[in-house]
């Protein structure tokens, strides 16, 4: 018979590296040459696996014997901490299970933070990684002490690490995806005991298993990960699980086992349970007795994710039926299902289950004359990623700087994160949506040696710069003066050549910076009076724009306080970058034929329809004398058109500038605007398909801006009334004029006067309605004010209702949505004129997405491109059910789960499945 008993076996007759062997390192070099083949048998299978015995001697790589695992010491993955071994009162012999790895340790008496960083092989950015942390005390520091500390993935809290007693052995395990080519593991000292690891183990996984509603903004703690109707199981079946994850064994005394000895067909199941889990399986002793699990957690705002294995493993005679539904706390969530005989499938729950309390019940169908069955179950819970790591030209900067000097063993893992604990020196700023920045760099008395490095100009928003008291030399660099906030900097102590730049010292004497610098780079003072004559005018001219820039600042602040007045068009002064596509006002006149044919209005002026000399229809933007939003945003919108190009964006054709008349020329998009085409097109003229198209053609669009241009552009008024419709139907973005390039120096209050009293001229930056809640409180800007934006016209699309829907009272769509969609009324929520006609699971996606889109809170909002994806599946949906109508088929083949389930093998569904419309 084919066990588990006999695989495992299998393992140690071929691997002879046993625990005192391991403690003698002469043994090693034949030994692992002789390990040579096994390894590559087993390479298949570690593909890409990190196994990390930590504390191990230098260069000290080896294969356990338990597992077939190779694991290497840490030397290249970490700078820190000591090597220790785990007293002898726990160790091999007196411990004679104990696992390999954990006979040493590493320990971190220095230092807050300290991390490993694991490259994985061909590992990317969005790569999906399992990995285990493992950790065992042993007393190793004979102070019988046990401690407690913080173990971080990235800058997200990952677990706790506590101990009931010495012997205790702590394992904690996460799904996460990378948030960039490396990932982190940090070990944080909370003043609790000094923080340790003994093994820490990464595999990649398949991006498509462990998936949440949260993408790649939650991670999965494992709770619990059972080998259900089987109790001999070592749990590590590393020779036949690609995961290499640990199964613990499980039944219950009121279940009976079964097994198959056939193979199990898990091609098509992405979770790859290995065969010695998959085939077995428990059941009830009565068949009328549901199959139960139950558990509790600490907080009434957990989210679990469960994975439940199903296969059937007996052959079942013709009057025998295996059918169950699974439900959570009562309420369906799966079912009916038969599972197929020797397939693999595995169920999952696609909303997260939140509560303290949860019981999973499977239950046989009433047709049913078989128990139901499980074969194996994973339990997790969601940590969403609430911190974001520093701002990546920040990151990049300071470990630039940390190449350039060989700073500090201690700079590792993120600059700023985990929050709190940023690298020694560094100070940073934490705000809820934004990445951190780094304000302050103190490298004084560090040994530096060298040219001031230029990444220092980088870190746009540091405040006070510290490099006092190093052996740096070369000129004062110029590039410090682009520090705008920069308050405090110290150059003193150094070997320093040239002066410090003149705008430093103007902004000293204004008393904005506090600048420190030795005596031979101080301007102004004896040794520099060759200088002074180029000096003088040079601070004359400095101070004469300064004056001149406030001024320009007050009279813009001025011309906004008081919109009614004429806008001064040349008051801002960026000119217009390209010369290529320049009108004159002649041409424009010609082109509209002297304005004959007006096709809209909006803050700018007024649009006309215009012909081209080859025929080419356009829309002529004319910006009028008396503009609310003036020529500023005119640029803003001719200098973005100017630099993005995309199918979805509106094409730009030229402009005309010449001082008193400014216009823009662009695509003529004959259906007009969505706005438009939703309110007065007659009753069912965009189908449910059609929508779809529109959302993710402005999808599309959207995402080029976040994601395809450099620096990104938020767009700041996404609405259906800027979505213009092409003759074919083809949906473009228009108007740029509020958009922005992101992150910029200063992302608040650029265009928010700061006093009090300023809330109705916030309401400028965007359109009722659409603006993002949180932009409106913090007026932070990010590209999730654009997604929040988007789910509004997502929602209008699929509803047919205005963002503010005017009845007795005003309402916001989200408002009106939101009671329909707890109480299931798809019926209500969709636009009447779509007369039932629409795929619903499509429907219903569509609205999780503009919901998720929705969220107040930007940092749970979904990026453009996720929510792209997510309406190209709608799409297929929508399209594969209409295909099923046209081939004659019935509607109700395969209703599917709609909401809070999700199968990754179809074919166990035998029948068709109805769910109730309850939510
Ligand atoms: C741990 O024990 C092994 C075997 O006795 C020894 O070679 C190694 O040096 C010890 N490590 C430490 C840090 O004491
Ligand atoms: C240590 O704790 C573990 C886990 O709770 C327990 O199984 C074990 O019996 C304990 N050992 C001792 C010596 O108390
Ligand atoms: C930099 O750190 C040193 C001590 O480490 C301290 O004396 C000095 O004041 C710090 N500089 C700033 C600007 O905080």
């Amino acid at each position: 018979m084919f066990s588990k008993t006999y695989l495992h076996n299998f393992s140690i007759s071929l691997i002879h590296l046993d625990r005192e062997r391991k403690m003698s390192l002469g043994f090693l070099v034949p030994l692992l040459l002789s390990l040579a083949a096994l390894v590559f048998v087993h390479g298949q299978l570690q593909t890409g696996y990190i196994s990390i015995d930590c504390g191990s001697p230098e260069n000290f790589n080896y294969i356990d014997y338990d597992t077939g695992i190779s694991y290497a010491s840490d030397g290249a993955y970490i700078d820190t901490g000591i090597n220790k071994n785990i007293s002898s009162k726990y160790a091999y012999p007196n411990n004679p299970n104990l696992a390999l790895p954990l006979s040493d340790l590493r320990s971190f008496p220095y230092g807050n933070k300290n991390c490993y960083t694991l490259a994985p092989t061909g590992g990317r950015k969005g790569s999906l990684y399992l990995i285990r942390a493992s950790f065992l005390y042993g007393n190793y520091d004979g102070e019988d002490k046990l401690p407690e500390f913080d173990l971080y993935l990235d800058v997200n809290l990952w677990s706790v690490v506590k101990f009931r007693n010495a012997s205790n052995v702590v394992t904690t395990e996460i799904i996460s995806a990378a948030v960039s080519d490396t990932v982190s593991v940090c070990l944080v000292n909370k003043g609790l005991g000094t923080p340790f690891i003994s093994a820490l183990e990464l595999r990649p996984l398949n991006s498509s298993v462990y998936s949440t509603e949260f993408g790649s903004t939650a991670s999965l703690v494992l709770f619990k990960r059972l080998d259900i109707g089987y109790v001999n199981g070592t749990g590590r079946y590393s020779s036949d699980d690609i995961y290499d994850r640990i199964w613990s064994p499980y039944n219950s005394a009121s279940w009976d086992m079964v097994s198959t000895s056939s193979a199990i067909n898990s091609n098509e199941n992405g979770y790859k349970a290995p065969l010695q889990v998959i085939c077995t399986a428990a059941m009830p002793h009565n068949a009328s007795d549901p199959l139960e699990l139950s558990w509790t957690s600490d907080e009434d705002t957990s989210k679990f994710y469960v994975y439940m294995y199903f296969a059937e493993v007996q052959q079942l005679e013709k009057n025998q039926t295996r059918k169950f539904n699974i439900s959570w706390n009562g309420s369906l969530m799966f079912g009916p299902l038969a599972p197929r005989y020797l397939y693999a499938a595995t169920i999952s729950n696609s909303e997260a289950f939140i509560g303290k309390e949860h019981r999973i019940s499977i239950y046989r169908t009433r047709d049913a004359t078989l128990p139901p069955i499980l074969n194996a179950i994973e339990i997790y819970m969601a940590k969403q990623l609430e911190e974001l790591p520093t701002f990546s030209e920040d990151a990049d900067a300071v470990l630039d700087i940390k190449r350039t000097y060989q700073v500090n063993k201690s700079w590792v893992g993120d600059p700023c994160g985990p929050k709190n604990y940023s690298w020694e020196g560094l100070k940073c700023n934490y705000s809820v949506s934004l990445p951190p920045r780094i304000i302050s760099v103190n490298l004084t008395s560090r040994g530096l040696s060298g040219m001031i490095s230029a990444s220092f100009g980088n870190l746009s928003s540091m405040e006070s710069l510290d490099l006092s008291k190093n052996h740096l030399t070369g000129p004062v660099p110029e590039f410090l003066k682009e520090l705008k906030f920069l308050k405090f900097l110290n150059l003193e102590g150094n070997r320093l050549s040239g002066y410090v730049p003149t705008e430093l010292v103007v902004r000293a004497r204004a008393g904005l910076l506090n600048l420190r610098v030795d005596e031979q780079n101080r301007c102004g003072s004896g040794s520099c009076k060759n200088k002074k004559k180029i000096v003088v005018p040079v601070v004359a001219s400095v101070l004469s724009a300064l004056v001149l820039s406030v001024a320009l600042i007050m009279l813009y602040r001025l011309r906004r306080k008081r919109k009614s007045e004429a806008d001064s068009s040349n008051g801002e002064g960026r000119p217009l970058p390209s010369k290529k596509r320049k009108f004159t006002y002649a041409e424009v006149l010609n082109i509209t034929k002297n304005f004959q044919d007006v096709i809209g209005k909006g803050g700018f002026g007024t649009v006309y329809r215009g012909d081209m000399k080859d025929g080419t229809q356009v829309a002529v933007k004319i910006l009028s004398p008396s503009s609310t939003q003036g020529s500023k945003e005119f640029k803003t919108e001719a200098e973005l058109l100017m630099r993005v190009h995309h199918g979805n964006l509106v094409s730009f054709i030229g402009y005309c500038d010449d001082g008193s008349n400014m216009a823009l020329i662009y695509e003529y998009m004959a259906n007009g605007n969505l706005k438009d085409y939703l309110s007065y097109r007659s009753s069912n003229s965009l189908s449910w398909e059609m929508r779809l198209r529109i959302a993710i053609d402005a999808a599309q669009g959207l995402e080029y801006l976040h994601h395809g241009c450099k620096p990104p552009i938020i767009h700041r008024d996404v609405k259906t009334a800027n979505i213009l419709l092409s003759e074919n139907m083809d949906a473009k973005i228009a108007d740029f004029g509020l958009s922005r390039d992101f992150p910029s120096d200063d992302q608040s209050h650029v265009d928010f006067p700061s006093d009090g009293q300023s809330h109705v001229e916030t309401t400028v930056m965007g359109t009722r309605g659409y603006l993002d809640p949180e932009y409106y409180s913090s007026r932070r800007l990010n590209e999730k004010s654009d997604v929040y934006s988007f789910g509004v016209v997502l929602l209008e699309l699929i509803t047919g209702q205005h963002a503010i829907i005017r009845k007795d009272e005003s309402m916001h769509i989200i408002q009106w949505v939101s009671p329909l969609i707890e109480r299931g009324d798809i019926g209500s929520i969709v636009d009447q004129r779509l007369h039932g006609e629409f795929d619903v699971n499509s429907v219903w996606k569509a609205l999780d997405v503009a919901m998720a889109s929705t969220t107040p809170s930007s940092v749970h909002r979904a990026a453009m491109s996720s929510v792209l994806t997510e309406l190209k599946q709608c799409l297929d949906m929508e399209l594969s059910h209409n295909r099923e109508r046209t081939q004659g088929f019935s509607e109700e083949i395969y209703v599917g789960s709609y909401n809070s389930t999700e199968m990754s093998s179809i074919s166990t569904v035998t029948e068709p499945i109805t769910i109730p419309f309850a939510r």
